[in-house]
């Protein structure tokens, strides 16, 4: 939810800043701006529209210095246009602000500035903040000292970057609620880097420090200092940047969401090879929570969002099957404030890709204000959600960038998993058969989604029919409920076609009156208990003649006959199918939006990471 960027050193300065706002952009992308510092004078390109646009007003010579900030913008206040984009100034233009969060304040910061004449041009609540630094240093502060009073002054979630033409050298920046790092190349390059994420300064970057909430300070060219408060740290962590240039690029691959989905089943075998060893002994040595407590726990809440709500509802399955734990699964933004009766022995799980969803954040706040121990299954350890849980567990799914979530998602399925078996068995709960055949039984699942993904076909005929649909239903049972939402929400973020998931046996109870020629229904078949009930929506489907597209066990000629589409899948038990189904459901949902002509890593609408409630 909105990009930030700053670069500090020798290179090229609007090609550091437009690279690394281009590997942002899945934060945000409806227009975007740079302003930089070259012989103590700030100069700023900004665009409507996603950074292309913004890349085309920079061929002009000149617009070039020794240090510099850049922001894509996902739009809170104020339209997507030019005059909204970022960097906001204040109105000599000697200072330059770029800003990620919300300030709650800003009316009340505005009127206060407007009353001392201070005049705004656009309709954001960030330009309030330049104005104010500004203030301060008019009533006779130094430029560090206004930036940290003004911060002060700020209430809400922000990461922000200013250059100031007063202090020609720093970039100063400040993070309270939404992610921003510091970083430096080659101790010989002298450079300093500000980002909300890594991927924007890879690979020219090389060791990095995670700031904190509170933590606000400055960078210069291979320095910087951070501040605590009044605080100065003495000593700074900073650590080796480790994740690799490939797994931030979409190498061959047309988009980040195809390449993502065709990582999967070596995700999948790497987290299968970290977590169960030949004797199918599950470990989660990251999570810091001892036997005796989880032992001891009497319920589990999980709260999340989106796609990680999906992976969510199917870890209460298995939490109350493999574990017999009352296991309840609530949407992040409900769970915050419907302020429910929980016990002191009531864990909560959060679960979250990127480890800075605003709602699910607010979610563990809220359970820690209760006093509650919190578990997080996040994608990167270095995120506030891994930070403010009392325990974590790595999802390791590695960087994922497209704004569809997949492989996130069967990584979060599969830990969740994994982490319910291993319950169970501190909890003496599931059978040593039982387990030994579901874990027997998971070691296959790399290669079955390697054979999936290795027969287009059937699928790409799916995508061509319903490109041409406007809404579409999606029904499934039990573990594949979940699926079906899920299938839904790819479908209709990526292609923009209504899409809506049913749970099989509710759907006779009111959706079921959407079926007509028009709106094809997506049934999830699987083998298992389910199946003969399945059946009997898809038939209800049939009777009403709407199209049927099925996903069936390989060789369910029952249900081949009375589909007009199908896709195959391997056949693995009941509740590890929502691993394999999800597969087909995502490459459907891919080919629909490419055929459409949407842009699938882009969305409109969007952002990756939604760091506003
Ligand atoms: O980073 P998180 O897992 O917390 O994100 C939660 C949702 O915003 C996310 O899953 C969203 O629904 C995706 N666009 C779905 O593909």
């Amino acid at each position: 939810m909105c990009g930030i960027v700053g670069y500090i050193g020798n290179k090229s300065l609007d090609s550091v800043l437009l690279v690394g706002l281009k590997k942002l952009e899945y934060r945000g992308y409806d227009s975007a701006g740079i302003a930089i510092l070259n012989n103590d004078e700030i100069s700023i390109r900004k665009s409507k529209g996603k950074i292309i646009s913004l890349e085309e007003k920079l061929d002009a010579k000149g617009f070039d210095g020794h240090a510099g900030i850049g922001h894509t913008r996902w739009a809170t206040h104020g339209e997507p246009s030019t005059k909204n984009a970022h960097p906001h100034t204040n109105s000599t233009g000697s200072i330059a602000v770029v800003h990620n969060g919300i300030i709650e304040n800003y009316v009340e910061l505005k009127n206060m500035l407007s009353e001392k004449g201070y005049v705004f041009v656009s309709e954001t609540d960030t330009e309030t903040i330049p104005h104010l630094i500004d203030s301060e240093i008019q009533s006779g502060k130094d430029v560090k000292q206004a930036f940290y009073d003004a911060i002060q002054k700020l209430e809400g979630k922000f990461a922000i970057a200013m250059i100031c033409e007063i202090e020609p050298d720093r970039i100063y920046f400040a993070r309270n609620g939404a992610p921003l790092i510091a970083a430096f190349g080659k101790k010989s390059a002298s450079e300093s880097f500000l980002a909300s994420d890594l991927p924007a300064i890879i690979p020219l970057a090389k060791e990095v420090t995670y700031l904190k909430d509170g933590d606000w300070g400055y960078i210069q060219a291979g320095t910087l200092e951070i501040y605590q408060g009044e605080k100065k740290y003495e000593n700074i962590k900073i650590e080796p940047i480790l994740i690799k240039e490939e797994e931030v690029n979409k190498g061959d691959y047309a988009h980040f969401m195809l390449k993502e989905i065709y990582e999967q089943p070596d995700i999948m075998q790497k987290i299968i090879d970290q977590r169960i060893d030949s004797n199918n002994r599950i470990f989660f040595n990251e999570m810091l929570f001892q036997n005796d407590y989880l032992s001891k726990i009497g319920r589990v809440i999980i709260q999340a969002c989106g796609t990680s709500l999906n992976a969510g509802l199917i870890g209460k399955l298995y939490l109350e099957n493999f574990c017999k734990l009352t296991t309840d699964a609530d949407f992040s933004s409900e769970f915050r404030y419907r302020n429910p009766v929980i016990g002191g022995d009531t864990l909560v799980v959060g679960i979250s890709q990127s480890g800075e969803t605003a709602d699910t954040l607010a979610g563990i706040h809220e359970a820690k204000a209760k006093f509650l121990k919190v578990l997080s299954f996040v994608n990167n350890n270095n995120s506030s959600i891994a930070r403010e849980s009392n325990a974590v567990i790595d999802l390791m799914a590695g960087p994922e960038i497209g704004v569809a979530s997949t492989k996130a998602y069967t990584s979060e399925v599969l830990s969740l998993f994994l982490f319910s078996i291993y319950m169970s068995a501190i909890r003496w709960v599931l059978p040593k058969e039982e387990k030994k055949q579901l874990l027997d039984e998971i070691k296959s699942l790399p290669s079955q989604i390697a054979s999936i993904l290795k027969n287009l076909e059937p699928i790409q005929e799916i995508s061509n029919y319903l490109k041409d649909v406007s809404s579409a239903l999606f029904l499934g049972r039990t573990y594949n409920y979940a699926s079906a939402l899920e299938g839904a929400l790819k479908l209709k973020e990526i292609s923009y076609i209504h899409a809506s998931g049913y749970a099989g046996g509710e759907f006779k109870h009111g959706p079921i009156a959407l079926i007509s020629e028009e709106v094809p229904s997506i049934v999830i078949v699987p083998q298992g208990e389910i199946r003969k009930k399945t059946i009997s929506n898809l038939l209800e489907v049939r009777a009403r003649k709407g199209k049927i597209i099925s996903i069936i066990t390989k060789g369910d000629d029952e249900v081949k006959d009375i589909s007009d589409f199908f896709v195959e899948i391997p056949e693995l038990s009941e509740p590890l199918s929502p691993l394999l189904t999800a597969i087909p459901m995502q490459l459907i949902a891919y080919f629909t939006a490419v055929y459409r002509g949407c842009d699938v890593d882009k969305p409109r609408n969007l952002a990756k990471s939604v760091t506003v409630e």
